[in-house]
């Protein structure tokens, strides 16, 4: 690979341990992938900001990082982490010793300049990138929607890499960084007028599966606000690896149906129409049974907007007793909601606001043994796709409507 001189330097180790263990690691994966040369970025999104998912070695590595006095160069955020920490109190009553070692990982990774954001929705808390822009990213979720939504360019980061790039500011030229290789792959007919924001999740989970790692371009689709590209993305890289999908007049490179398949036929058309949508909830709502212990909105984390959907949904009523109901955000936007007064409303109403973590990168075992919970209600395809796996849950999906009535009445579709 082809290094600038002060790529070089870093490799030599002449600007410090931790620049020279970063370079090491991308100069390995710039040859794996042939790569000819490194890339400036402008933002990193780091994955593995969760001690669930760091465990006691990764939490070491990156303190040790820090010791040596390593720094982030380009704006650097957290991803979700593993407990809420902006509330004084552990009120979810995750164990104690988990909570101890994500302060330790959060306070290395401050300490190395990143921002403490801990959510999957950098694009919604102040780390935006512009079309074009390369960037180092992890969180499949987020990945995919700047890929996607913001036109940036990122390949699909793990800890180690995203760590490496935002200590260096640099990425191998590999992938989804080289224009010839965000071309379509799949074409997907839309059949059916899609308008709620469950519809959009439910399309990326069907369609995720067919397309595993290849980019689809979506046609018959004539509109959809932030938080259904949010959601479609998602469930896309959920049941599927996808990194990056164009919707025809609608995502920044699909001006066209011939620019978003860069003048190449797709490798496949696939139609989604009524059967396709009835069989993708059919998937998503793996359980024939009706009562829920806990329901679960945000995932990606919830914006503004969502949270006003619930505040709305939930004024004078209350959660039935023995239900838990979670609204899992970024902490600055439950701040907006504070302000506004969702947080009350919701809050009055028996749910809980949660932030900086989410039911799969907590440490979700003691609570479930602890509150006997088995079934979860969700209106994100990825929460229905992994919870099953992750934790045990029996899973129903359906809108954030839904949810609601199955937080206050302790079933799902109750007639
Ligand atoms: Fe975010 Fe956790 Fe879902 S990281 S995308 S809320 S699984």
């Amino acid at each position: 690979m082809q290094l600038n001189e002060e790529q070089q330097e870093m490799l030599d180790g002449k600007k410090g341990v931790p620049k020279k263990k970063a370079m090491e690691i991308l100069t390995k994966l710039g040859e794996i992938y042939g790569a000819e040369k490194m890339v400036p970025v402008t933002s990193v999104h780091m994955p593995g900001s969760s001690v669930v998912v760091a465990g006691h070695a990764g939490t070491k590595f990156v303190e040790n990082m820090a010791a040596e006095k390593g720094f982030f160069s380009p704006f650097t955020t957290l991803n979700t982490g593993a407990c809420d920490l902006s509330r004084q109190e552990n009120t979810i009553g995750f164990p104690e010793d988990m909570v101890e070692m994500q302060k330790r990982l959060t306070g290395a990774y401050e300490k190395m300049g990143g921002c403490t954001l801990h959510s999957c929705v950098p694009y919604l808390n102040g780390n935006v990138p512009r079309k074009g822009e390369h960037i180092a990213w992890g969180e499949s979720s987020a990945i995919i929607f700047a890929n996607s939504v913001l036109g940036a360019y990122t390949n699909r980061e793990g800890g180690p890499t995203a760590l490496a790039a935002a200590l260096t500011g640099c990425v191998p030229e590999y992938g989804l960084h080289l224009k010839e290789n965000r071309r379509g792959q799949v074409l997907v007919d839309v059949k059916v007028l899609l308008t709620a924001t469950e519809e959009f999740g439910a399309l990326g989970y069907y369609v995720g599966e067919i397309c595993e790692e290849r980019i689809p371009v979506f046609t018959g689709i004539e509109k959809a606000n932030l938080d259904q590209l949010k959601m479609l993305g998602a469930a896309l890289a959920s049941s599927g690896a996808v990194a990056l999908y164009h919707i025809v007049g609608i995502t920044p490179e699909a001006p066209t149906l011939e620019a978003a398949f860069g003048g190449l036929q797709p490798q496949q058309e696939v139609n989604y129409g009524e059967a396709e949508k009835k069989t993708a909830f059919a998937k998503l709502n793996r359980t024939g049974e009706d009562s829920i212990q806990i329901v679960a909105l945000g995932c990606p984390h919830a914006s503004i907007s969502e949270i006003r959907e619930v505040a709305e949904l939930l004024a004078g009523r209350q959660v039935k007793d023995g239900v838990k109901l979670w609204v899992m955000t970024a902490f600055p936007i439950k701040a907006l909601a504070e302000r506004l007064g969702y947080v009350k409303i919701i809050e009055d109403a028996g749910g809980l606001m949660v932030c900086d973590t989410c039911i799969i990168l907590a440490p979700m075992k003691t609570v479930i043994e602890r509150d006997g919970l088995a079934s979860l209600a969700t209106n994100s395809a990825k929460l229905a796709h992994y919870a099953p796996g992750q934790w045990g849950f029996k899973v129903h999906y359906g809108s954030a409507a839904q949810c609601i009535e199955a937080a206050v009445n302790g079933r799902w579709n109750l007639k």
